[in-house]
């Protein structure tokens, strides 16, 4: 081993050792769900933990021959593609690709990985992110979940690869089988990217809506003096903590979480959000003074597998460093 390789090897030791903490820590608040499993973290009252929630809405839906509708509109992923502008991003950067992914719940339908992959098969973005909820519940097995995710992991696009975050519904226990197929998770850190000698920073932070443990101050200050100053993308679960992500200097958020309501009324309109934060942060674009960002709409679904008047979406978010020219 040379001289350099051994320096390499000695950095990635206290990498492996705060990894290690972290899930450690992760795994005891996943223990201790039991105990504050109505309420806990920034989310107020955790609907998706209480069971009769689905059971009386799958009645309602079964008596009013609403059903297989509502699930099929939930199997009906659709393709988005956005266009962002940001005067502080690197030139070498313009243009550059992000495929979004959130809320997939890849257990919670039998067929669901066969339409994302259908999705993933056409694209060839720069980077892929995956928002966190993997898992359809927020506790129990997660067998299916790795059966169905080794479907799509192959198929996972991305010349910088796919990272990913935790949400709420899922479990420490995801991190190492879903690294081993190439998924890459932020548990609070950061992830350059260069061109040339531009960088941009990926932040992904741990789930700050109920287990409460993404940290954007340690994160953020976790920078390379070098990036500091880099153009800033942050990844996070839910649409929370948008407020501080603007004051450390973000340019960019991207979440999920509240699946836009999943069912909603006439026009998109939420009927739950699950989200401390104002509506309007809770599905789509939104801007928060220099800060942007997008809150997906999920991939997949939760509670019971069936929406209305909110489509489940797959986004590729193209970020270029300039204003648009108007079309003539
Ligand atoms: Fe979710």
């Amino acid at each position: 081993m040379t001289a350099s390789q051994k320096q390499s090897v000695a950095g990635e030791e206290p990498i492996k050792q705060y990894r290690h903490q972290h899930l450690q820590k992760r795994k005891l608040r996943e223990l201790e769900q039991t105990e504050h499993w109505l309420c806990q973290g920034r989310g107020g009252i955790a609907f998706e933990n209480i069971e009769f929630i689905p059971r009386a809405l799958a009645w309602g839906l079964n008596l009013l021959d609403l059903r297989k509708r509502g699930e099929s509109n939930a199997e009906s992923i659709i393709f988005k593609e956005l266009d962002w502008q940001f005067p502080n991003m690197p030139e070498s950067f313009d243009g550059y690709s992000i495929l979004h992914l959130s809320d997939l719940h890849i257990d919670g339908m039998q067929n669901l990985h066969c339409r994302i992959n259908d999705i993933l098969c056409q694209q060839t973005p720069d980077l892929t992110v995956i928002t966190g909820d993997f898992r359809f519940s927020t506790a129990g097995s997660i067998h299916l979940v790795l059966e169905f995710m080794q479907k799509i992991a192959d198929k996972l696009p991305g010349i910088d690869g796919t990272l990913a975050i935790l949400g709420n519904h899922d479990t420490a226990e995801l991190v190492k089988p879903l690294e081993d197929m190439g998924i890459r998770f932020l548990l609070n850190e950061n992830h350059p990217i260069n061109r040339g000698d531009d960088t941009i920073v990926l932040s992904g932070l741990d789930d700050v809506h109920f287990y409460d443990l993404g940290d954007i101050e340690l994160c953020n200050s976790r920078i390379s003096n070098r990036n500091f100053e880099a153009f800033k993308v942050l990844l996070v679960h839910s649409p929370e903590i948008i407020a501080q992500a603007e004051r450390l200097g973000y340019s960019l958020y991207l979440c999920g979480h509240t699946h836009a309501g999943q069912i909603c009324l006439p026009a998109g309109i939420p009927v739950i959000t699950n989200a401390n934060c104002s509506r309007r942060f809770a599905n789509g674009r939104w801007r928060f003074n220099n800060l942007q960002g997008y809150t997906h709409f999920g991939t997949g679904s939760s509670g019971l597998p069936v929406r209305f008047n909110c489509k489940p979406e797959i986004v590729l978010h193209r970020l270029h460093y300039r204003k648009l020219k108007k079309l003539e």
